[in-house]
């Protein structure tokens, strides 16, 4: 099983893929994760990776296609995996398709105001990286699950969000027709629960392996 999330930021896709890669007992590959780690290492990779993150800014290609080549190669993926945040830019969906096969691209379908609320509200756990919202906790700075400190992500502030569906507009909404034209694209409309969502995705994903 080889699924990929697309859409805009704070669309839901990280919530969902740590839920389907739960499930379906494969790796969630989340490339923001993977640089927001690199930044907390304090790697070249990461330093290189921060200004762009902090104003908004896709991270170059080169940059991040290199990155996701090393993790897919790893034995973990091999059974299958969940791309969230990856590919993002035309280039990046051109060079994954030389490497593997997607069986198919869930596009989760946002309005600009309900993103900016919800990204707005978004806190996570500095320790097991579940991620809230901010009306979710009964005490604002501890994770529920394991009692980490939760934070605020750099990036995530009016401006730098404004910022962020403008790039996404840009640069990863063309992905839509990218996909649509191999025939393995899925909308879904984001006005539900997360619960609501994740049924709705499971009922996509029966159609495609039932027919396996
Ligand atoms: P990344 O971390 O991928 O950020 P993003 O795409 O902007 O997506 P988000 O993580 O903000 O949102 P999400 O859709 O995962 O939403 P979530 O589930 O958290 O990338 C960060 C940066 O890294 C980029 O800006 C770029 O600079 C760089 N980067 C990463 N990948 C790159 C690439 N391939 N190429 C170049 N640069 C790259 O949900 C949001 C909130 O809403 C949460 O609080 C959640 O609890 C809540 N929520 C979710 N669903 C619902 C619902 N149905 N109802 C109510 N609340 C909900």
């Amino acid at each position: 099983m080889n699924l990929m999330f697309l859409g805009p930021p704070g669309a839901g896709k990280g919530t969902q893929a740590v839920r389907l890669a739960e499930q379906f007992n494969i790796p969630h590959i989340s490339t923001g994760d993977m640089l927001r780690q690199e930044i907390k290492n304090g790697t070249e990779l990461g330093i290189k990776a921060k200004s762009y993150i902090s104003e908004g800014k896709l991270v170059p290609d080169d940059v991040i296609i290199g990155m996701i080549k090393e993790r897919i190669a790893k034995p973990d993926a091999s059974k299958g995996f969940i791309l969230d945040g990856f590919p993002r830019t035309r280039e990046q969906a051109q060079v994954l398709e030389g490497l593997t096969r997607l069986d198919a691209v869930i596009n989760i379908d946002s309005r600009d105001e309900q993103i900016i609320k919800r990204i707005c509200g978004r806190r996570v756990c500095s320790e097991c990286g579940a991620v809230y919202q901010e009306s979710q906790l009964e005490d604002k700075n501890s994770c529920p699950k394991c009692q980490g400190r939760v934070y605020i992500r750099e990036d995530d502030n009016e401006e730098t969000i404004r910022k962020r569906l403008s790039e996404y507009k840009k640069k990863t909404m063309p992905l839509i027709d990218f996909y649509t034209e191999r025939g393995i694209l899925h909308n879904i409309p984001d006005n539900g629960t997360i619960d609501d969502i994740t049924q709705n995705i499971l009922a996509v994903l029966h159609t495609i392996y039932d027919s396996y």
